[in-house]
């Protein structure tokens, strides 16, 4: 595998969580293979989950890690070809990344999308610039329409916990007071899409994602009547994806967060949240503190979905 940016890249997913398991079941089978081998990350945005399960994972695989945080320490990063380099921006990213690509092997890159235009946001135009000119294999730490490293852990973990072969999965828009990417959403979204689940999206008019993301998916804007009878109840906050919205909260509601009340209309369902997660904003103390939720088991397969994917592209180098 030479790069990991969407589901279609793990190739077939019943296999990609054997594989997953397989690795769970004993972490350091393959120490071997990353023995020689540097492991970039590369953030633009904050993370705690994917840089230390990240790291992890590459060291699992006796990899040799390095995480740059571009916005401590580095040299501001100039994006745009044709801009005069007057101002505050020393390095261009066209020069920067095929630097970074001479020190690793592999690169792993955060960047969030910037809300600045949408069209540039799903183009993934940054992602694409470290695919095309680093010169080595890129995968996504979440980029800006897709957090794939999420989306596989979160499958690994329904696989884990579904007690029926096809489980009732929701998807729930919940409120937020800041605007967030669209990402994890549809990333979830397409990788559901990829399984033979049953799959509902649910949230306010106004919060439609890209057509591309919803897929076969059922879309019901009553949230009570898509927790019926569900065996997953996904939670997610995305800010508005169709225009002239895009990018901006247009709602608030609490009554969209997820509690006790609306968990009993599920069918005894497993909460999951890709974390961090805003407290009585999102859902209540009570159901993230209940036996019911899976958020930890959750956020603990990140490290397994990471190292999937790194082992994956480490034997094909
Ligand atoms: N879920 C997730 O990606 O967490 P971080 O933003 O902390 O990495």
């Amino acid at each position: 595998m030479k790069q990991f940016t969407c589901v279609q890249d793990i190739g077939d997913l019943k296999q990609a969580v054997a594989d997953a398991l397989e690795i769970k079941k004993d972490r350091f089978r393959y120490t071997e293979l990353g023995k020689n081998k540097t492991l970039l990350m590369i953030f633009f945005n904050s993370s705690l989950r994917t840089r230390l399960s990240t790291q992890k994972a590459g060291m699992n695989l006796g990899m040799n890690t390095m995480v740059l945080d571009v916005n401590q320490g580095a040299w501001k990063l100039e994006t745009e070809r044709g801009v005069i380099m007057d101002g505050d921006k020393p390095e261009h990213l066209l020069e920067a990344i095929p630097v970074m690509g001479c020190y690793c092997d592999i690169i792993g890159v955060r960047s969030f999308a910037r809300f600045e235009s949408k069209e540039e946001d799903y183009d993934e135009k940054l992602l694409s610039q470290f695919i095309q000119y680093s010169g080595r294999p890129i995968f996504s730490m979440e980029a800006s329409t897709r957090h794939p490293l999420q989306s596989y852990a979160d499958l690994i973990t329904i696989e884990e916990y579904k007690k029926t072969a096809r489980p009732k999965v929701v998807l729930s828009w919940a409120p937020h007071p800041k605007p967030l990417p669209q990402a994890v959403a549809n990333s979830f979204a397409e990788w559901m899409n990829a399984t033979d689940y049953d799959f509902v999206i649910t949230h306010p008019e106004g919060y439609e994602l890209d057509p591309v993301f919803v897929g076969k998916a059922k879309v019901e804007y009553d949230q009570r009547k898509a927790f019926e009878g569900a065996d997953f109840i996904y939670a997610k906050n995305w800010s508005a994806y169709t225009d002239p919205n895009y990018g901006k909260v247009i709602n608030t509601d609490r009554a969209w967060t997820v509690d006790t009340e609306k968990m009993a209309l599920t069918n005894n369902a497993y909460f999951m949240h890709c974390l961090p997660v805003r407290r009585n904003m999102i859902v209540t103390d009570d159901v993230i503190e209940s036996p019911q939720s899976i958020v930890i088991p959750e956020a603990a397969n990140r490290e397994i979905s990471a190292q999937a994917v790194l082992k994956k592209i480490l034997e094909s180098l």
